[in-house]
């Protein structure tokens, strides 16, 4: 008889149901902790995680959609957020923008080709009276001028 080795993908989620719970509210935490590992969620992940939380993967994929900090796909190693929202807007996010999207030679969405950077909006980042705010990874920086972007950068490894 032939035994199929159980996918190591499959094994990982097993382990996070687990420690988790195979509970509605076990789903959040299991998203996040594939994500600190693999850096995203991959497709057989969310299928999988479906089956195992019983929940239709259309939910599990809403739910990564919904949080800017789950993503679908691979991104950079780093991972550089604009806050896009109004008050933000108004202190100047769209000069931060250009400034930033001039010189990494990529626009917002996308990934240099060393995979260095990644390039998101997101929505208000909490800091509305100091903006532009600028997330890089978890470290949000406030007041951000094109200048101090383009600074913020040259220290990102
Ligand atoms: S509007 Fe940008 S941090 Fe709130």
């Amino acid at each position: 008889m032939l035994l199929l080795e159980k996918n190591a993908m499959t094994e990982e989620i097993e382990l996070l149901v687990k420690k988790h719970g195979n509970s509605r509210s076990a789903l959040l935490p299991i998203l996040q902790d594939i994500q600190r590992k693999h850096k995203y969620i991959p497709d057989f992940a969310q299928q999988e995680i479906a089956r195992l939380l019983d929940i239709h993967p259309v939910e599990i994929y809403s739910v990564i959609s919904f949080y800017a900090f789950l993503n679908t796909h691979p991104k950079g190693r780093n991972i550089v957020r604009l806050c896009q929202t109004i008050t933000c807007d108004l202190a100047g996010k769209e000069n931060v923008a250009k400034a930033i999207e001039r010189e990494l030679g990529i626009k917002f969405g996308e990934t240099t080709k060393d995979n260095r950077i990644t390039l998101e909006y997101v929505n208000c980042l909490g800091m509305c009276d100091q903006g532009p705010a600028l997330l890089v990874n978890e470290r949000v920086y406030p007041k951000v001028s094109p200048e101090k972007a383009i600074q913020i950068l040259n220290e990102i490894k």
